[in-house]
């Protein structure tokens, strides 16, 4: 049977070069792989004192549900100030709590990290790394994927429209397959 990938975007801008390359995901993902996005725009700001009272927002506890059941997780992101995007670090602090329930724990993960510039969102791509060893997240080591220049990876109905990106595309998902497989 398939396994269940969760894709967690990075980024709510309409014309997100992220989002694209989620959706590009999904459409060459192998059979193996059942990927879907789960949105993450709608999560109030973690306070704890929330949970302390007993009274997570619903939206909180709706996440938590929903993620849980994955066998994977994918993180398709931006970097923002050469860091993680705040939109998707509190997708990954709601889900992490309370402590000792955290959504994340033991599930694959792997990242992409796609910029207009050419450094391909190193520094967001390895910040989200590091939240993965406390978060005990298996995460996938190659192949990486820092993607540059993103403004020019999309044709006008949104599809890869670069030959040897579509062909890193399927090694990466291979990869990931392969990755999710071996830890499941
Ligand atoms: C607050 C902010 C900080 C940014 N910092 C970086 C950065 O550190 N490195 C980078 O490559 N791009 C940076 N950018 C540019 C983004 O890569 C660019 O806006 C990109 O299109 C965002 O991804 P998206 O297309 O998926 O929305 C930044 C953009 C914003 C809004």
């Amino acid at each position: 049977m398939a396994k269940r990938i969760a894709v967690l975007v990075g980024s709510l801008r309409k014309e997100s070069y992220n989002r694209k390359m989620a959706h590009a995901l999904i459409a060459a993902a192998p059979e193996s792989l059942k990927l879907e996005i789960v949105e993450i725009g709608n999560l109030p700001i973690y306070n704890q004192d929330f949970e302390d009272e007993g009274k997570p927002p619903v939206e909180w506890t709706a996440f938590r549900q929903r993620v849980r059941p994955f066998d994977g997780v994918l993180f398709v992101t931006p970097e923002y100030n050469r860091s993680i995007p705040g939109l998707l670090k509190n997708a990954i602090d709601v889900g992490s709590r309370p402590y000792g329930q955290s959504v994340w724990d033991g599930k694959p993960a792997a990242v992409m990290t796609v910029s207009p510039g050419a450094i391909g969102g190193f520094g967001a791509n390895h910040h989200l790394r590091q939240t993965f060893v406390f978060l005990n997240m298996p995460v996938m080591q190659q192949p990486e994927a820092y993607v540059g220049n993103g403004s020019q990876l999309f044709d006008a109905k949104g599809s890869i429209a670069v030959e040897s990106t579509r062909q890193f595309l399927a090694r990466f998902l291979n990869a990931f397959a392969a990755w999710v497989d071996k830890l499941g």
